[in-house]
C-alpha cells in the first residue's frame, strides 16, 4: 500500500491546535484562515457602521445565497440560506405540514437531530439498514421495503453520518416519487465533498457549507421544489417577511450574518485549490486510514463510495454498543491517544469513522492505527 501524498500548503491554511490530530473533519468542519479573515473584515465593517451594514444585509445575503446555490447547481430563487442542517430539516417538515397519522420514513443511519425533527411532528418508521449492506441497490431495496400506505415523507441521508454510506440516490428518489411520497434529502455532508451534491431532484434538499465547503459554522442551504416554496415558514418573521421565500426565511432581524456573507469565500478557496484535486486527496487519505485500521483484529471496513472523504469500520463486537459507550471511547481516544475521530454506537457493537482533509497527513493515520491497536488489545 503506497501512502497518499501530502497536500502542499494544506495544513498552513488552518489554525488547528496540535494537542490532538484532527481526523474528524466531517463532524463540524474547520474554517480555513482566508475565510476566517474574510469574516473578520465583515465584522470590522459592521462595527464601523452598523446602520449601513444591517440596512444592506438582506441584499448581500441574497447575493451570497446566489453564489452558493449556483456553485452547488441549485436554483438560487428556490433556495434559502439557513443556519444548519437541523434547522433546514425542521423548516422542510413544517412546510410539508404533517399530521400525527402521517408516517415519515427514515433509516437507522439517520442523524439524531434530523430524525427527532420528524418524530416531533409525525410517526417515524425507521428502516434498519445493516451497515454492511453491499451496495446502493441493496440500500434502495431495504428503504422501499419500509414504505407503507401511510408513508407521506421519506427523509433520507445523501451521505450518512456514522457510516458514510450513500442512501439517497436519483434512482431511489424516483422510486419514492412514483409512489407519491414527498422526498427530503439530508445532504449535510455533500457540499464541497461531491462534485454534484444535489442527489437528483428531491422535494427538499439541504446541505451544510460548514463541513466540506470551508464556510464558517452556521451556514447551510435549503432548496425547495416550487410547489412548497411559499409554505416554508420564516424561523423568525422579521422585516423581510412580506417578501416571501427565500428572503423571509433568511432574514432574522439583528443577528450576526457575517458567516453567511463570508461563506462564498470558502467555495472560492476550494476552487482556487482545485476542487477535484482536494476531493481526490481527501478520499485517498480516508481510504488509506481505513486500510490501516482494517488490519487491526476485529475491525471490519464498511462498503464505501470511493468519492467520499470519510470511511467507516465496525469495531470489535461489544464496543460502543450505546451512545454512552461511544462517547466514552471517543473521549478516551482523544484524551489518551490524541486523535479526534467519530465513534458511532450500534446495537451489538459500534464503529469508527475517519475523515480526510487537506490538513491531514498519512502519518497521522499510521499513528492512529498503531495506538488504537494497543488500546483495543484485550478488550
Ligand atoms: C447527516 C447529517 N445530518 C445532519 C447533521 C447536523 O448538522 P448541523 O449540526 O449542522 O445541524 C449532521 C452533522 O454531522 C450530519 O452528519
Amino acid at each position: 500500500m503506497t501512502s497518499p501524498p501530502i497536500f502542499p500548503g494544506g495544513a498552513e491554511l488552518f489554525r488547528l491546535g496540535t494537542s490532538v490530530a484532527h481526523l474528524n473533519h466531517g463532524s463540524f468542519g474547520v474554517v480555513p484562515i482566508p475565510v476566517a479573515e474574510a469574516q473578520r473584515r465583515l465584522l470590522d465593517e459592521s462595527a464601523a457602521d452598523p446602520d449601513a451594514f444591517f440596512l444592506g444585509a438582506p441584499d448581500r445575503i441574497a447575493e451570497a445565497r446566489t453564489r452558493i446555490a449556483t456553485h452547488l447547481g441549485a436554483d438560487p430563487t428556490g433556495s434559502a440560506l439557513v443556519a444548519n442542517a437541523t434547522e433546514a430539516a425542521n423548516l422542510a417538515l413544517d412546510a410539508i405540514g404533517l399530521g400525527s397519522d402521517d408516517e415519515v420514513l427514515v433509516t437507522d443511519h439517520g442523524y439524531g437531530t434530523v430524525v427527532a425533527a420528524a418524530a416531533r411532528r409525525a410517526r417515524v418508521v425507521t428502516v434498519p439498514l445493516d451497515p454492511l449492506l453491499p451496495d446502493e441497490d441493496a440500500v434502495r431495496k431495504a428503504v422501499l421495503a419500509g414504505v407503507t400506505p401511510r408513508t407521506r415523507v421519506a427523509l433520507l441521508d445523501h451521505i450518512s453520518s456514522p457510516t458514510a454510506r450513500i442512501v439517497a440516490t436519483p434512482t431511489l428518489l424516483a422510486d419514492l416519487r412514483e409512489r407519491g411520497i414527498i422526498t427530503v434529502v439530508d445532504g449535510a455532508h455533500a457540499p464541497g465533498a461531491l462534485a454534484e451534491p444535489l442527489a437528483g431532484e428531491p422535494d427538499f434538499w439541504f446541505g451544510n457549507l460548514h463541513k466540506w465547503g470551508y464556510a464558517p459554522p452556521g451556514t447551510a442551504l435549503l432548496t425547495v421544489a416550487p410547489r412548497f416554496r411559499d409554505r416554508v415558514p420564516a424561523p423568525v418573521p422579521s422585516w423581510e417577511d412580506e417578501r416571501g421565500f427565500p428572503r423571509s426565511v433568511e432574514y432574522r432581524a439583528t443577528v450576526d450574518y457575517t458567516g453567511w456573507l463570508a461563506a462564498p469565500e470558502g467555495l472560492d478557496l476550494l476552487d482556487r485549490l482545485g476542487a477535484a484535486a482536494v476531493r481526490r486527496h481527501n478520499s485517498a487519505l480516508a481510504a488509506y486510514g481505513a486500510e490501516l485500521l482494517a488490519r487491526l483484529p476485529g475491525l471490519t471496513p464498511l462498503p464505501y463510495d470511493d468519492r467520499l472523504p470519510m470511511r467507516a469500520l465496525r469495531l470489535p463486537p461489544g464496543l460502543a454498543r450505546t451512545p454512552e459507550e461511544s462517547v466514552a471511547l471517543r473521549e478516551e481516544i482523544a484524551g489518551r491517544l490524541g486523535f479526534r475521530v467519530l465513534i458511532w454506537p450500534w446495537p451489538g457493537g459500534g464503529g469508527i469513522r475517519v475523515s480526510g482533509q487537506i490538513y491531514n497527513t498519512p502519518e497521522e493515520y499510521e499513528r492512529l492505527a498503531t495506538a488504537l491497536a494497543v488500546l483495543l488489545d484485550g478488550r
